[in-house]
């Protein structure tokens, strides 16, 4: 199937070839055949681990998101990947509608809602060109996406667009102030080995993170909290927080060490400098 995308050829082609899996290539370690059973738990146990600081309960992403708040309501996920979260809005009730970039991604989020029993709405469409009227839809929510489209100037206004008035915005992007960028990426692969020669600091994300195109489109790139304000700058209410966890690869600078590291320490530093930028906000006016 061909979608109008505003995302270079180059950078779709990459999602083509690296779907999302919460594999090696999205910071997992499962190695499942991807669409099997055992792929969808696997995955969702990677998707749990790193987001554990806000899933109280083993409810994935529960401490940011009010499922049940939606139910009966419009709700649109961009980048929707395997479709975990899309199954969390679905079986608390929302009228959901998800897209995403890859066939893929398609494939495998209606395979998981046909579990569900319920309806939902699943289409292969880009961030930066939704195929949705003005005003339709009461959230949006979107995790780990926004930062790998080239246009995210584009795409956050296409967020803003298909809002209603008094519509939210929930929206997970990569924190750059964190231990993962400074010491992962810029430490590590940068200066030990040399790569801050040659890769600027969205490049070496991408290099080192999801999102390295080889013709040289680099497509992850992080943000800080007053960068993802101005982003956000149409909307009201824009409230950003930092958490998620530090995925940072403790092995390397604290070997046989890094154990000691408490899970309370680790869970306080995660809201200081850990690799999520959770941004709320409200778009303007009077909800009908
Ligand atoms: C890192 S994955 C996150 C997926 C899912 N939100 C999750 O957390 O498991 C990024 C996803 O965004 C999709 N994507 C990337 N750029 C996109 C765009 N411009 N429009 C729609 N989806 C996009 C990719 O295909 C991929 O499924």
């Amino acid at each position: 199937m061909s979608v109008a995308t505003a995302v270079p050829r180059e950078v779709r082609a990459w999602w083509d070839a690296n779907p999302m899996t919460y594999g090696p290539v999205h910071g997992g370690s499962h190695g499942a055949v991807p669409g099997s059973e055992a792929f969808f738990r696997e995955a969702d146990r990677a998707f749990l681990r790193q987001a554990r600081f806000a899933s109280g309960g083993g409810v994935l992403l529960g401490d940011l998101v009010d499922y049940a708040r939606w139910a009966g309501r419009d709700v649109l996920e961009v980048g929707c990947g395997i479709g975990a979260v899309a199954q969390r809005f679905v079986e608390a009730g929302a009228r959901l509608t998800a897209v995403d970039l890859t066939a893929t991604a398609v494939a495998q989020t209606c395979r998981r809602l046909l579990g569900t029993g319920r309806r939902a709405r699943v289409y292969q469409a880009d961030a930066e060109r939704l195929p949705f009227a003005t005003g339709r839809f009461d959230a949006v929510f979107s995790w780990g996406v926004l930062h790998h489209t080239p246009g995210i100037a584009r795409a956050v206004a296409e967020v803003h667009r298909v809002l209603r008035p008094g519509g939210e915005a929930m929206v997970m992007l990569y924190h750059r102030h964190s231990l993962r960028f400074w010491l992962d990426k810029w430490l590590w692969e940068g200066v030990v080995h040399g790569e801050n020669r040659f890769l600027d600091r969205d490049a070496l994300t991408s290099r080192y993170s999801d999102g390295w195109e080889e013709a040289g489109n680099p497509h992850t790139r992080t943000f800080s909290r007053r960068e993802a304000r101005r982003l956000f700058e149409a909307f009201e209410a824009v409230r950003v927080e930092v958490c998620g966890n530090l995925q940072v690869s403790y092995r390397r600078y604290l070997p046989g060490l890094w154990r000691l590291v408490p899970e309370w320490l680790e869970r306080y530093w995660a809201t200081r400098v850990g690799w999520f930028l959770w941004v709320r906000a409200r778009k303007g006016g009077v909800p009908s």
